[in-house]
């Protein structure tokens, strides 16, 4: 038993590798078919002659003399050694003077984004339920499953990788701590599409964040999940109102009690209300303003599991204090949360 374990902890394929700039230009047949870009740089389909992961993404990180002090090499090898079902594993890096690159297992699936957004063939309610859980857990498991809490920072549905099987993975945790805390500021904060996901305080001058910035960011995709809307674009109004944004129509619909109006023509979501609305409340508690009634990952999974139930949520405008949520289980109230991390 204890043999297997270390042949487990010493296999190969437990470290992150170094390939040399060359290697990879070569795997990527000179960096030809590109994936995708966002706002850290470039992704390229890889092919290696690897057991366990023969194709492979190749992230190319924004040549900068801006990267964190911190060793590179290090934080690599350890962001490395986080496995988790819901998380993109991390294989290998590159770093040749200026330049890094990330390699990753590629996720033939594509991104959550392209998945969830089609507009003829949005995906069942099922899998999306089911979906929301794992990225929940694979974000709790960032949260309180490693050896120091990590932010991910970017949480968004261009984040969430999907593998052969459809399964989500949540890609890019840790590049927080590759890159320098401004340089990730800056990115973070200007990157288009990306600011709909980020939490409030992120604004504030302080600009003090702890893990309940991924909980709000979470909360809107789930919200997006729930009702396969991007978070962003108005929802028309109804009867000749003026438009209203997804939250505040969503909160509005289930404060009333009419969660079905959501769902049109989505017979997999009307049929499963109960659970719909159990998951909408969760978002909304998510996507709280104040970080401290946000609930953490921890919580979020449970409620979203039924093992606790998901409190009233306080009046749009209210400055109520007290805690969100409520056990089922025993009626002790539950810990507050979030480890914290400055980034001043
Ligand atoms: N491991 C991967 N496997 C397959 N495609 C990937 C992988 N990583 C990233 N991509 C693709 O590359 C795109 C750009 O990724 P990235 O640079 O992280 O930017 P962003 O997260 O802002 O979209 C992603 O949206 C995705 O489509
Ligand atoms: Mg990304």
């Amino acid at each position: 038993m204890l043999h297997c374990y270390l042949r487990k902890k010493t296999a190969n394929h437990d470290f992150v590798r170094a390939y040399t700039a060359k290697e990879l230009y070569k795997a990527t047949n000179g960096f030809h078919r590109l994936l995708g870009r966002g706002g850290f740089g470039e992704v390229y389909y890889g092919v290696l002659k690897s057991l366990h992961y023969p194709e492979i993404a190749v992230k190319k990180l924004i040549s900068s003399n801006d990267y964190s002090e911190r060793e590179f090499g290090n934080e690599v090898q350890s962001i490395g050694q986080i496995h988790h079902r819901n998380l993109v594993r991390m294989v290998g890096y590159c770093k040749e003077r200026a330049q890094r690159m990330l390699v990753f297992e590629f996720m033939p699936g594509g991104s959550l984004r392209s998945f969830l957004f089609q507009p003829q063939q949005q995906p069942m309610w099922s899998w999306r339920a089911e979906a929301a859980l794992g990225i929940a857990k694979g974000l709790e498991y960032l949260h309180e499953g490693c050896n120091y809490p990590i932010i991910h920072c970017d949480i968004k549905p261009d984040n969430i990788l999907l593998d052969s099987k459809k399964n989500p993975k949540i890609t890019d945790f840790g590049i927080a701590r590759l890159l320098s805390d401004q340089q990730m500021h800056t990115t973070v904060t200007n990157i288009r599409g990306t600011r709909g996901y980020i939490a409030p305080e992120w604004f504030q001058s302080d600009r003090r964040i702890d893990t309940k910035v991924d909980v709000y960011s979470f909360g809107v995709v789930l919200l997006e999940m729930i009702c396969c809307r991007k978070s962003q674009e108005p929802v028309p109004g109804q009867d000749g109102d003026d438009s209203v944004m997804l939250f505040e129509w969503a909160g509005q619909l289930v404060g009333d009690g009419r969660t079905e109006v959501l769902f049109h023509s989505d017979d997999d979501a009307i049929e499963d209300l109960f659970r719909v609305e159990r998951f909408l409340r969760v978002a909304l508690w998510c996507i709280e303003q104040n970080p401290s009634l946000r609930p953490t990952m921890h919580q979020v999974v449970q409620m979203l599991e039924g093992v606790i139930e998901v409190d009233t949520l306080p009046a749009p405008t209210s400055s109520n204090c007290s805690s969100p949520l409520t056990s089922s289980v025993d009626e002790s109230p539950l810990l507050p949360g979030g480890a914290t991390l400055a980034i001043e």
